[in-house]
């Protein structure tokens, strides 16, 4: 049976206030991680990732010198780096530009290629690079190989072309945002997505999903997804029952901007 126009409201209704409550919650896990050490009790660097860091660099364009404060030895000193005070490998990478902000003065992004001599952090946990502008460039496949990856936001920073199903490999990562990206960013089979097996946010925002007919039946093999957003993805084919079983964690669905033909329950 159809869904009448006042369910759909109070379905839509239900969703914005899940989606509210969940990025509260969000908003403090993040702030309650971000002070990660006092400044004395800052390690010192592993050289091996303080070349890896230099030559990453070294492809990036920084015309607001947003890196100045990488040099000299102290690499977990350098802005963005966040070391582990225990073994001093380099855990996580907060490079998140401004790109989006209303004022144009203020913003301030890196630009340029990704070097895979980020491959040189095998310890990275957590990598931000949104709100930059890689104008034109996919995301590189080798991220996939950042096996320790929990965290990955690659959100508004221009990438264009196929999303590469080697982020598939990223089977510890729970968190991943690869929304509003240029409009030819896509993917055309995403059974990648299946092997997030610890994913709990997933945003998928604006990639091109058009081509993929099934997508329920593979969200549904991610038992852990708390928050899942598909919204302006053209997607065509709406679910034919919400088996959504298997997603006992599921907090927020976000489906906004595809054109399904229409929404059935049962
Ligand atoms: C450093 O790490 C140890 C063990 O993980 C922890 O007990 C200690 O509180 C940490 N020190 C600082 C300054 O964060
Ligand atoms: C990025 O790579 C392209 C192609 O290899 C090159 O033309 C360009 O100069 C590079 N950009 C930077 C900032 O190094
Ligand atoms: C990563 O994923 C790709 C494509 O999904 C696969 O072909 C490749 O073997 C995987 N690599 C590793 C190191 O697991
Ligand atoms: C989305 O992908 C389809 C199939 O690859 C393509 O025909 C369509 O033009 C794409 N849409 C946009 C807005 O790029
Ligand atoms: C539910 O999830 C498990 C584990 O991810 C998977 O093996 C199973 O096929 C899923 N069931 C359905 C109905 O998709």
């Amino acid at each position: 049976m159809a869904k009448s126009p006042m369910d759909t409201l109070q379905l839509s209704c239900i969703q914005v206030a899940i989606a509210l409550l969940l990025f509260t919650q969000a908003k403090s896990t993040t702030e309650g991680t971000s002070a990660l050490l006092p400044d004395e009790a800052i390690p010192s660097c592993v050289a091996g990732e303080r070349s890896a860091l230099l030559a990453f660099r070294a492809g990036l364009s920084d015309p607001a010198n947003l890196l100045s404060s990488w040099k000299g030895d102290g690499c977990c000193r350098w802005k963005g780096v966040y070391c582990s005070n225990r073994t001093s490998h380099v855990v996580k990478l907060d490079l998140r530009g401004s790109g989006y902000t209303i004022d144009a003065d203020s913003r301030k992004v890196l630009a340029g290629n990704i070097s895979s001599s980020l491959l040189g952090l095998r310890h990275l946990r957590y990598l931000d690079l949104s709100s930059n502008e890689f104008d034109k460039m996919q995301i590189p496949e080798f991220i996939g190989s950042l096996h320790k990856l929990t965290y990955l936001d690659l959100s508004m920073s221009m990438f264009i072309g196929r999303v590469p199903p080697q982020l598939g490999n990223l089977s510890n990562l729970q968190y991943l945002n690869l929304a509003y990206n240029s409009d030819g960013i896509y993917s055309t089979d995403i059974t990648w997505l299946s092997r997030l097996t610890s994913v709990e946010h997933l945003d998928m925002t604006w990639v091109n999903l058009s081509t993929i007919v099934h997508w329920l039946p593979v969200v549904n093999m991610l038992p852990t997804l708390k928050f899942l957003r598909l919204n302006s993805c053209q997607l065509r084919t709406s679910p034919d029952s919400l088996q959504l079983s298997n997603l006992t964690s599921l907090e927020a669905l976000l489906l906004a901007g595809n054109h399904m033909a229409h929404f059935q329950t049962r």
